[in-house]
């Protein structure tokens, strides 16, 4: 494919100032303010300490090391920062520290085999397409339509529970990821969330303990960790792990894919032409514009971050974002390139935590493209309405309207 750089869709609409000490969000702007900011950061101060004394951190290889590091730099966010006062369900993967995680992670990972991932093939490509026969007319927003319905459908079935009650899966996943943790109040709402959750997980969990059955409920109650069956919450806490980790990360991919070759007519008149250029167009998505902007460890001693001297239970944000846009590692690193080589993006981390689900969204985000492909002949993002953005953590549209033409 012919080197096809084209800038980042952002709007052009100017964004109020970021509060100074504090890291701008991806709203109001798409973006625009936080990419400049975190260009800024990668090349002036490797290593930053925000007004609330948390770290950030901007460089691939600084990301990476830290990553790497599991030891120093901790995923049991919630334990360290509350002072052991709250200990993570053992479904919550992602706040695991080894030997824990690796015990939960090699459980977990019978569900995430290549073969299996696979095999849901045939499966995703129909609800794909029922999830796109309902669509009329010439308008729609695809993440309605299809960007969220699918991922959380997706995971719905890998647990085992109906996928007709992909709306209130829907609803709480909503309801997660509008969690504020400095806010009391919207902590208090994602703790009722979890609650709920546990509830309408229960009835299915109990009834794979009187009949067992291969799906993924079914291998978690099935399954002990040091001698001991797991606990009910540890297991719907695993279930509400891949709502928060599977769904708008998903969702947001698809959206972006057709963001960024929406800003590249030729390119996606090549796409269409030569679907096996869709892989490499999915992966240069996650460099440009990773679902998750950053993640966070916490210091377990005092240690070096970047160059900084930094105490333990310090907060650090790794900026994927600002990592997969780290010119000494991509080369013109703004620019949309699916031909270049991007084995080293970090949209889905690095370590003992890589997402687990990275086939399996691959996956979603290759059919549900090849479908859109297929369905209309000609797709562009609405150029009269203006997009409304997630914010700080997720790097995506709310809502993405599309005109369509069909054949
Ligand atoms: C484009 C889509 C996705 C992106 C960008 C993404 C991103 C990530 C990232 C960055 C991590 C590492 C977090 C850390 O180290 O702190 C992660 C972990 C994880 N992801 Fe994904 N994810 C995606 C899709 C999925 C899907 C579809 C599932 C499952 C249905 C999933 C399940 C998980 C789980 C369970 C973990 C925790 C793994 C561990 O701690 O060992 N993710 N993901």
């Amino acid at each position: 494919m012919a080197q096809q750089g084209t800038s980042d869709v952002l709007d052009p609409t100017p964004a109020a100032a970021p509060r100074p000490g504090r890291a701008p969000s991806v709203e109001p702007d798409g973006g625009a303010t936080l990419l400049a900011w975190a260009a800024r950061m990668r090349e002036e101060q490797r290593a930053w300490r925000d007004d609330s004394g948390h770290v950030h951190v901007f460089r691939h290889a600084d990301v990476q090391q830290v990553l790497s590091d599991p030891a120093t730099f901790s995923s049991d966010t919630v334990g360290r920062l509350s002072g052991g006062e709250k200990k993570a369900p053992r479904g919550t993967l992602l706040l695991l520290d080894p030997p824990l995680h690796g015990k939960m992670r090699r459980l977990v990972s019978k569900a995430f085999t290549p073969g299996l991932i696979a095999g849901l093939e045939p499966w995703i490509t129909e609800l794909t397409g029922e999830l796109l026969d309902a669509v009329t007319g010439d308008r729609f927003d695809l993440v309605d339509a299809l960007a969220n319905p699918l991922p959380v459908t997706v995971i719905a079935r890998m647990l085992g529970v109906p996928t007709q009650d992909r709306e209130l899966f829907q609803g709480w996943a909503d309801q997660l990821l509008s969690t504020d943790p400095e806010d009391p109040e919207s902590v208090r709402r994602m703790e009722e969330t979890a609650v709920t959750i546990t509830a309408y997980l229960q009835g299915f969990i109990e009834a794979r303990r009187e009949e067992p059955r291969a799906d993924l409920l079914g291998t978690l109650v099935g399954a002990e960790v040091d001698g001991e069956r797991l606990e009910d919450e540890d297991i719907a806490s695993f279930a509400t792990l891949l709502l928060l980790a599977g769904h708008i990360t998903t969702s947001v991919l698809v959206g972006n894919a057709l963001i960024c070759l929406d800003s590249d007519p030729d390119l996606l008149a090549k796409v269409r032409a030569d679907r096996s250029l869709i892989p490499a167009v999915i992966e240069e998505t996650l460099r440009l514009r990773p679902p998750f902007t950053r993640i966070e460890r916490v210091t377990t001693t005092t240690t070096t971050v970047a160059g900084l001297e930094v105490g333990p239970d310090t907060l650090v944000h790794l900026w994927l974002l600002a990592a997969n846009r780290d010119e000494r590692v991509f080369e013109a690193p703004d620019a949309f390139r699916p031909d270049r080589a991007n084995a080293r993006q970090a949209a889905f981390g690095h370590g003992i935590h890589y997402c687990i689900g990275a086939p399996l969204a691959r996956l979603e985000g290759r059919i549900a493209l090849e479908a859109l492909l297929d369905r209309f002949t000609g797709i562009r993002v609405d150029p009269t309405v203006r997009l409304s953005w997630h914010g700080t953590n997720v790097f995506g549209a709310r809502h993405l309207p599309l005109c369509v033409e069909r054949a």
